[in-house]
């Protein structure tokens, strides 16, 4: 199989939850770019939806944008009806929410709220997207080190991701016999706006800076090439992995 065509997303259709901004929208521009007809779903931000497709419009694929808050029966029939009779090459869930607090000050709606959509809505979601699915499709999901590891303030992000990540080991092991693939990408502290809920944003960016390898956060560029790997055939061995992204910050003290 020649280089080109082993990473090459033409005739393919992605969706991408969460697809607008941040991480998510690099990886809408990117599968764009590989020529792949992608749909950036979102919940309420319909200004940077707007900016999107401004964007893709010189690309080689398409973008198409789809608002649907996947935590809502109404957001999950929206999408639904929006991919009815198409078929998928593959999902990229990035779609989360958070609440930064120690466990002593959190309360059970948020909880509920965290819950919702970082673990129920993508169980909501693939009963949606798997009948859509073609062989050798390919599914990633965003989780955070967070998912096996304590972090400040984090305690129901990354339990809900740790939820995440053995739900999609499961499913990896469900859908590989009908060639579907499934798999984690962890990356580590990346600048979006998801930031902007942080306390401290600035001095914990910076200590993450100086303790990884390599030097500097990773880009959003950076992950989206990753799930572009993960997507692509270049991967076609990958199932149930759990790639890690962050710079070299988790194999040092
Ligand atoms: N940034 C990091 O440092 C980092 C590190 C590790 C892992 N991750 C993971 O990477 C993924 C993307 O993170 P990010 O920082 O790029 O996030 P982000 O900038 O906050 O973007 C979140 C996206 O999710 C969409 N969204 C929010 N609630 C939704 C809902 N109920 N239904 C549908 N879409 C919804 C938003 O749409 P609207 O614009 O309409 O709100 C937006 O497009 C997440 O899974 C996150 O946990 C991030």
């Amino acid at each position: 199989m020649s280089m080109e065509y082993l990473f090459s997303l033409r005739d393919k259709k992605y969706l991408v939850t969460g697809g607008t901004r941040g991480i998510g929208r690099a990886v809408t521009l990117r599968f764009a770019e590989a020529g792949a007809a992608v749909v950036a779903n979102y919940a309420h931000n319909e200004e940077a939806a707007l900016e999107l497709l401004r964007l893709a419009e010189p690309m080689e694929g398409t973008v198409d944008v789809c608002r649907a808050d996947l935590t809502t029966p109404k957001g999950l029939a929206c999408l639904a009806e929006h991919f009815q009779g198409v078929s998928l090459s593959g999902l990229v869930h990035c779609a989360a929410t958070g609440v930064h607090l120690p466990i002593s000050k959190l309360r059970a709606r948020q909880f509920d709220w965290v819950y919702s959509l970082n673990i129920r809505a993508f169980f909501e979601l693939i009963q949606i997207v798997i009948p859509l699915l073609s062989a050798g499709s390919s599914i990633v999901v965003l989780s955070s080190s967070g998912a096996v590891r304590a972090v400040q303030d984090y305690a129901l992000i990354g339990s809900s991701k740790g939820a995440l990540e053995s739900f999609s080991r499961h499913l990896a092991a469900e859908l590989a016999p009908e060639k579907i693939r499934v798999n984690i990408l962890c990356p580590g502290s990346v600048k979006t706006e998801s930031w902007d809920a942080v306390p401290d944003r600035e001095s914990r960016l910076e200590k993450t800076i100086t303790r990884t390898p390599l030097g500097r956060l990773v880009t959003v560029e950076e992950v989206a090439a990753a799930a572009h790997f993960l997507c692509s055939d270049a991967s076609s061995g990958f199932i149930g992995h759990r790639l890690v992204l962050d710079g070299g910050a988790g194999i040092v003290e």
